[in-house]
């Protein structure tokens, strides 16, 4: 139940992919004319074609991939930062960016790290402290003139809130500024439509709810959009060799460098599981198992869930406290009595831990659900949950080990 950290298992099919493409290509798409490379490139399209049917985009080449989603949100930010600047200038003109405090330390890293070299000013929205919600309004407020980001994350990876992201993308649009969304928790768990809910870049793992291995992440840029973004990285494409400076068409603009062809081929194949089982009936699966959750634990005494208490705008990742147990204790009773696997600690999120009154505290326990876990199996770990929350009445004797 870790499966907001990377999701497990990975489909039959992606792991076919990946042996198939080891044992049988094992080239590097445009570096040679040999079948096998053309295979790789054709694999490697093919995986574009799939996320821009999944997430109704604009061209598939417009799907940029990169390492993981901090990869992905770093060349957002980055990249529509540097890319403000007035040609001849390296340093960027004022630029004012919004984001939350619901957001990962992959969109509050990048920014302060901007933010403390001068370069940016930033405004962050609060979130409601029970439910982790933004309120539109407040972004709208936070606008000003010089804004030129509004980062977003859609599904919290501490509370599970789904924010509101058509009301967010629409006021964003009316101001014509970009919107940034954070889909680490959201991708291939709910659907997302990216011309309907206005979004201009899309940050996304493959290695979570779309199932691919580690190391594969993606960002959309609408088309447009890539023209105020800067690459972060230049070098070969196996395009254009003639031309020593990068290229501007897409996606060899953000693309330099062999791509990691294997990781991707075990990807592609998780989108089209996805695509395969379809959005709506996996976000209805997700719903399932989080109704089940929140009946199991509504009557064990001593534990408290976060964020919205209903199955009303959430996705089924929960941060749970029980009374007398330290976040860590607690996810070690569940890996060593019930062999159920979790996250304890700040989930690199702290402002959203402050938000909620947990960053003091060590933070929570968090249980994070996934395709293949079933009713049943959250039915298991809430039945663990009232059998360790029970024990605490002869607790005082026990030990509680240091938290890291
Ligand atoms: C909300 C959120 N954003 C960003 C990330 C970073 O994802 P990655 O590990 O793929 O860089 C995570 C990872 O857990 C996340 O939960």
């Amino acid at each position: 139940m870790d499966n907001a950290a990377t999701s497990f298992p990975k489909p039959q099919s992606v792991l076919g992919a990946m042996t198939s493409y080891a044992t049988q290509l094992g080239a590097s798409a445009g570096r040679g004319a040999y079948a096998e490379a053309v295979e790789t490139g054709r694999l490697i399209s093919q995986c574009r074609e799939r996320l821009n049917r999944l997430f109704n985009g604009e061209n598939p080449d417009h799907f940029i991939f990169t390492l993981n989603c901090s990869d992905a949100l770093n060349l957002a930010i980055k990249g529509l930062v540097f890319g403000s600047a007035s040609p001849g200038i390296a340093i960027p003109g004022p630029f004012h960016a919004i984001c939350t405090h619901v957001d990962h330390n992959s969109i509050l890293r990048p920014l302060n790290a901007l933010a403390d070299a001068g370069v940016i000013e930033q405004t962050r929205v609060r979130v409601d402290p029970q439910s982790g919600l933004v309120d539109p309004d407040d972004v709208r407020r936070a606008i000003r003139r010089g804004t030129k980001l509004i980062a977003v994350t859609h599904a919290s990876n501490v509370t599970g809130t789904l924010q509101p992201l058509a009301d967010i993308g629409k006021i964003a649009r009316e101001h014509d500024i970009p919107l940034l969304v954070d889909a680490a928790q959201s991708a291939g768990h709910v659907p997302i439509d990216l011309r309907a809910e206005h979004i201009d870049l899309l940050a996304a793992p493959g290695h979570k709810g779309l199932l691919g291995p580690l190391g594969t992440g993606f960002l959309y840029i609408r088309p447009g959009i890539e023209k105020k973004v800067a690459p972060l990285r230049e070098g070969g494409t196996g395009s254009v060799s003639e031309n020593d400076r990068q290229p501007d068409f897409m996606p060899d603009r953000f693309e330099p460098g062999s791509h990691n062809a294997i990781g991707i081929a075990g990807l592609s194949e998780g989108v089209q599981w996805v695509l395969d089982r379809g959005a709506e009936e996996l976000f209805e699966h997700d719903r399932d198992l989080v109704r089940t959750f929140i009946d199991g634990v509504s009557t064990i005494e001593g534990l408290t869930y976060f964020g919205p208490q209903g199955v009303r705008n959430r996705v089924g990742v929960f941060s749970v406290r029980v009374a007398g147990f330290e976040p860590l204790e607690l996810a070690r009773a569940l890996e060593e009595d019930f062999g159920i696997l979790t996250r304890p600690g700040l989930h690199c999120a702290p402002l959203i831990h402050q938000a909620i009154g947990t960053a003091e505290s060590g933070g929570t326990t968090r249980l994070s659900f996934g395709p293949f876990l079933s009713k049943q199996d959250v039915k298991y770990a809430t039945d663990a949950l009232a059998e360790i929350a029970s024990r605490r009445a002869a607790k005082g004797a026990i030990e509680v080990p240091q938290r890291v």
